[in-house]
């Protein structure tokens, strides 16, 4: 961009406290630098509310705007330069002086908010007359995103109006109707342009502090800005998993039909928001019983605010559902699939509702066949292959069924190619080519000849890029939009007496590669691009429109089933993942080539939750130990051996008219207690911490 400078955040190196003092003289006189700003000298910014918005409750951070520092790593100023080199000298030589304070990072030495809760029927006392019992308390590291890509937003004001380009999951809310409510400008005065996204696994679901440093140098400067955070920054500038402790009762009878669960929760967030999650949801649908009571705290800590990742609450909540399962089999001497299936319901424990679909019986069954679950050897440390202890495991997974409102355009042009557009983005998960798929199917059209545009605050609106939403979401608003269109042009022909389908019923016409033919006589036709030329018409379109999911007739869930093999050094306790399997009840599959590359991106993450992946800060200062990639452990090839999945050939209606359930969030769910269960089978050993490090298996 013509005239581009660059902006590097300088980060607070303390972990709470005041800002006593700001020396940027040194900095400011280098070469190339055009500002330094802090909150002593940026401009006082609005800050109105954004209900709209992912943000959650509480006062969101408000960059250079007092002297707190609420986290380690907060940004405290912005160094702006003309080059990256000078603008990362300028922001090295800017001097911050603190008043310190001592931050609190640990979830069990601070007080809880009040809790959430939930409860049916009388758990408490229930469990006090349980045949069998069991109470464990589960740990579950931070857990970051880490996608390839860092979070860079490059901002450029002409006039009083606001451009900018972000790597965003939600560019209309999430960001162009943030940054309007930060600077108090209209939304109409915003536009957000993201059209490639690479990689975020929920890291942009919501405008982070960094877009409004980029947006407030580029007005302070009068340049476009460009602003990339290190991958260190990435720690403290976005979001993350947060910590978990998840206490669990259970009581059961000896057959191992369950009776009750207790379910009491704490969860980190920041001291500024309170980030909370669907942590709640697996523990009262999952399986039946007449009795549950759950009880989800926050508790504030000098820390940034969490964000959704990959499976959001469901991976939490599943990994110790599925742990305490897999202890009450073998507890009870049951097979966990069996176990599992005596305690599967007829209907929603939770509100009585039917299933839309429910499949989890056919996924433990397709899952035990092709997996060879049954020629286990139930006993834990039975099997071995040299120094290797040998362990399968298995755990079922779930995932809410959701859909937010969305909207999407599409126009049918003269030359017999469509155009489709919605603001909605691609992270990854292919939304580029399966949303065309939908519009082909629905116009009669080759997929080449359908362009679908994305990324662009300007396009018609959608809800957040997540929680396995879009197909339902936006893939229904192009159906919606598609099928107008496709009905308008047959009506055109149906009634043009120049039309070889002229007084042809409308139910008859189909459309085939681009061309509106009689069902039974497909001889008799024409294509888009005769029938609009001849008609004089340049392009016909519409707008499609999805209301969102309506959850008040049906409980609606995508459902898995993960198997694995893990091989566990016996000397040296290091986990290997021999093999996984997992058999998905997702409803329609539009691509299985996506679906796969979902799936096992999800196993990958699942794998990294489960063995490797712990962010650890130091209580002493609040500082994230290893906000980087070399200590900061994520699967690489090495540790990829052999994962599959299946999806059972559905259809669910009464989710949404494309009959989908959403798969890029329940990929994940279920991964990790399956690992955790089969290295309780080859070891012995159960790890209620995770990620299980060899440390914890010697
Ligand atoms: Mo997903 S955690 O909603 O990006």
């Amino acid at each position: 961009m013509d005239g581009a400078a660059y902006a590097v955040v300088v980060d607070s190196s303390i972990g709470r406290g005041r800002i006593t003092g700001v020396d940027t003289s040194t900095a400011t006189a280098q070469p190339g630098v055009l500002a330094v700003l802090s909150h002593r000298n940026a401009p006082r910014l609005p800050y109105q509310d954004n209900p709209g918005s992912n943000n959650p409750p509480g006062r969101r951070l408000r960059v250079f705007q007092d002297d707190r520092v609420l986290f380690f790593g907060q940004p405290v100023a912005v160094a702006v330069a003309t080059t990256l080199e000078a603008a990362q000298h300028a922001a090295s030589l800017v001097q911050v002086f603190y008043d310190a304070e001592q931050p609190t990072t640990d979830l069990t030495s601070a007080p809880a908010d009040k809790p959430e809760t939930y409860a049916r029927g009388d758990a408490d006392t229930a469990l006090g007359t349980a045949q069998v019992r069991l109470d464990m308390t589960y740990r579950l590291a931070r857990n970051h995103h880490n996608p390839m890509e860092p979070h860079a937003t490059i901002a450029r004001w002409d006039g009083g109006k606001l451009t900018v380009w972000d790597k965003t999951q939600w560019v209309t809310n999430g960001t162009q109707v943030e940054l309007a409510a930060v600077f108090g400008i209209s939304q109409s005065s915003v536009r957000v342009i993201s059209p490639f996204v690479g990689g975020g696994f929920g890291s942009g679901l919501r405008c982070w502090p960094h877009t409004v440093v980029a947006a407030l140098a580029a007005r302070e400067t009068g340049r476009p800005v460009k602003l990339v955070l290190s991958r260190r920054q990435l720690y403290f500038g976005t979001g993350y998993r947060p910590v978990y402790e998840y206490k669990v009762r259970m009581g059961s009878d000896r057959r191992g039909r369950l009776t009750a669960m207790t379910h009491d929760i704490k969860a980190e967030t920041s001291s500024y928001e309170t980030f909370t999650e669907g942590v709640l949801a697996p523990g009262q649908m999952l399986y039946s019983m007449p009795n549950v009571r759950q009880a989800y705290a926050t508790v504030p800590l000098d820390v940034n605010t969490p964000i959704w990742m990959r499976g959001p609450g469901f991976a939490t909540a599943s990994y110790v559902i599925e742990s305490a399962m897999d202890e009450l089999a073998h507890e009870l001497g049951i097979d966990p699939i069996e176990l599992r299936l005596r305690n599967e319901p007829a209907e929603d424990p939770s509100s009585g509702l039917p299933f839309s679909t429910r499949r989890l019986r056919e996924c433990y069954q397709v899952g035990a066949r092709e997996f060879g679950w049954h020629r286990r050897n139930p006993k834990p440390r039975s099997t071995r292959d040299g120094d290797w202890l040998i362990g399968t495991g298995m755990a079922a997974a779930v995932y809410d069924t959701g859909g937010f409102p969305a909207q999407a355009h599409v126009r049918l042009d003269a030359d017999g190619t469509a155009l489709v557009q919605s603001a909605t983005s691609d992270m990854g998960p292919g939304t580029y080519t399966s949303m065309p798929q939908v519009a082909a199917d629905a116009l009669g059209l080759t997929m080449t000849t359908v362009d679908f545009r994305l990324g662009d605050s300007i396009m018609p609106r959608t809800g957040p890029h997540g929680g396995s939403t879009t197909m339902a979401s936006v893939g229904t608003a192009i159906l919606d939009a598609s099928d107008q269109v496709r009905r308008r042009a047959i009506t055109l022909a149906v009634n043009d007496p120049r039309s070889p389908l002229h007084r042809v019923d409308p139910d008859d016409v189909i459309v085939r590669k681009g061309r509106l033919q009689v069902k039974n006589d497909p001889a008799r036709g024409e294509t888009y691009q005769q029938l609009l030329t001849r008609n004089q018409r340049s392009h016909l379109e519409a707008i499609g429109d999805y209301a969102g999911a309506n959850h008040d007739r049906f409980s609606m869930s995508a459902y898995g089933a993960v198997f694995t093999e893990v091989a566990v050094d016996a000397r040296l306790g290091l986990v290997r993942i021999r093999r996984m399997l997992a058999v998905y009840d997702a409803g329609k599959i539009v691509n299985p080539k996506l679906a796969d590359s979902q799936a096992i991106g999800g196993m990958v993450g699942g794998i990294g939750q489960a063995l490797l992946e712990h962010t650890v800060t130091d209580p002493r200062d609040g500082r994230i130990v290893n906000a980087n990639l070399a200590d900061y452990l994520v699967p690489v090839n090495a540790d990829i051996r052999d994962l599959r999945a299946i999806y059972l050939n559905g259809n669910d209606p009464e989710a949404n008219p494309l009959g989908v359930k959403g798969l890029g969030e329940i990929v994940l769910v279920g991964i990790a207690p399956a690992i955790a269960n089969a290295v309780f089978h080859a070891t012995g050993r159960r790890v209620r911490d995770f990620p299980i490090t060899a440390d914890a298996l010697l």
